[in-house]
């Protein structure tokens, strides 16, 4: 049985009229990247308010890794939203918090003594996670990375890469900030010695390694473009960190809690990181972010230096509990991997049929394609990676891209997607290619890992 059902055009009516509302009460700054508005949610689908039902191949941006309104989860925050909604935990604690602190220590890599605390967002966690990084170093430096994504404040704008839209016109941004060439297998075969040589580079020109604290990373890029770095490059990084005494923070936002068919990505490259910042998927969709590092870097501020007043909301922390026990079997890790293999197998058919599809490449269920103008050059193909998301789109499938010139297609599907729904859903990006791409080729070549 098909699960896409559409009843009338995409966007439909209600979405249309729902559309021009939110441009007359939105900022045009705040994004609508599909013209759908959303009824209803469950396990990998959206209903739109027209009644279309929709494959969501996006998950929320990486949220909803354990799916759209699992059971569990919704009555685990219904209980807890009946006991109580708020208290602030600085001032009156509760269980649920300290016991998701727990579990998040003794998931996160590394076996040494950890410590973790919430707070609301992604970019919440990279401000938190540089703040205690400066504060255990004394140090005031950050190097961050080539087409980073890291959020929208100003700390994380600032260590974020892409000008235009994220960071346009909002300067002048943060001091000490450093920036280094990410390795990119796809276009730079010798991207690990490049990189590590751009670090030392960095140390030796412009600014000492004893004045670093923190070099930020994701361990597969997210908005860049689903960028999966070597191995060797990570075990330079961390030698590197070692070297100097520099706190390696990894932000695992949107890799982390099984998209990458492990709890954490940094797992894949045997990296234990210094400080781990997670969010996104850590509650299926309620806003929450923990910061989890080292004890001894970890409590380095003093009292009252770090929290906030929503950090760690109690229905958030219930939410994120109930979505823990649903990751800790391992099903969802080896689901994750299914579903990353059932996409690379089409999308290397793909590859040989289609010129504009320079690569294939991510982790588990952390997938992309990057389309190009031609293999060689390898140019952006940014109007048809639109044009086939839009496709998809008004077929039933909803998709966003990623990469610094909007050119790479990521899958970041809830991962109780079914076998038939992901055939269902690339049968669809299959057409869109047959309708806008076209050429046919001979070479299939995968970056993936
Ligand atoms: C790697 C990474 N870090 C940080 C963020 C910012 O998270 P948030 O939007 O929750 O602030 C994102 C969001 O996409 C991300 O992908």
């Amino acid at each position: 049985m098909k699960t896409i059902s559409l009843l009338t055009d995409v966007p439909g009516p209600k979405s249309i009229e729902l559309g021009s509302r939110k441009q007359k009460a939105v900022p045009r700054g705040v994004p609508q990247i599909t013209p759908v508005f959303v009824r209803s949610a469950s396990g990998a689908t959206l209903t739109d308010v027209d009644g279309n039902v929709f494959l969501d191949f996006y998950g929320g941006i990486g949220c909803i890794n354990a799916g759209h309104t699992q059971p569990a989860v919704v009555e685990a925050i219904k209980q807890q939203a009946e006991a109580f909604l708020h208290t602030c935990f600085m001032v009156a604690p509760y269980e649920s918090y300290v016991a998701l602190a727990e579990r998040i220590n003794k998931l996160a890599p590394g076996d040494g003594e950890k410590r973790t605390f919430f707070v609301n967002s992604g970019a919440e966690a990279v401000e938190n996670g540089i703040k205690i990084a400066r504060s255990y170093t004394g140090r005031p430096a950050i190097l961050c990375f080539d087409d980073a994504y890291h959020g929208r404040t100003y700390m994380a704008m600032s260590v974020t890469a892409k000008e235009k839209p994220y960071k346009h016109g909002f300067g002048p941004f943060s001091q000490d900030v450093y920036r280094v060439v990410y390795p990119n297998p796809y276009r730079n075969v010798n991207a690990t010695a490049e990189s590590l040589q751009a670090i030392e580079d960095t140390f030796r020109h412009r600014i000492p390694a004893s004045q670093v604290a923190a070099i930020l990373i994701e361990p597969v890029q997210g908005e860049g473009g689903f960028i999966v770095p070597p191995i060797e490059f990570m075990s330079g990084l961390r030698a590197l960190c070692d070297k100097y005494g520099i706190v390696l923070i990894a932000d695992e936002v949107q890799t982390g809690y099984c998209r990458t068919g492990r709890p954490f990505a940094c797992e894949h490259f045997g990296l234990v990181p210094d400080i781990l910042l997670s969010a996104k998927s850590i509650a299926s969709g309620m806003p929450l972010a923990a910061v989890t590092g080292r004890a001894e870097i970890m409590d380095q501020p003093g009292p009252g230096a770090l929290g906030g007043t929503f950090g760690g909301n109690p229905v958030s922390c219930a939410a994120a509990l109930a979505t823990l026990k649903l990751y800790e079997d391992g099903s969802l890790c080896a689901r994750s991997k299914a579903i990353g293999k059932i996409f690379v197998e089409r999308a290397c058919q793909w590859q040989q049929r289609f010129e504009c599809i320079g690569d294939v490449r991510g982790l588990g269920g952390m997938r992309a394609i990057e389309l190009v103008l031609d293999r060689k050059q390898k140019l952006p193909a940014t109007d048809l990676t639109k044009q086939v998301t839009r496709y998809a789109m008004e077929h039933g499938v909803l998709l966003v891209t990623s990469g610094t010139y909007s050119n790479v297609i990521r899958l970041l599907v809830p991962l109780v997607a079914t076998d038939a729904q992901m055939h269902e859903g690339l049968d669809v990006l299959e057409a869109a290619f047959e309708a806008l791409a076209g050429k046919e080729v001979q070479q299939c070549a995968t970056s993936a890992h």
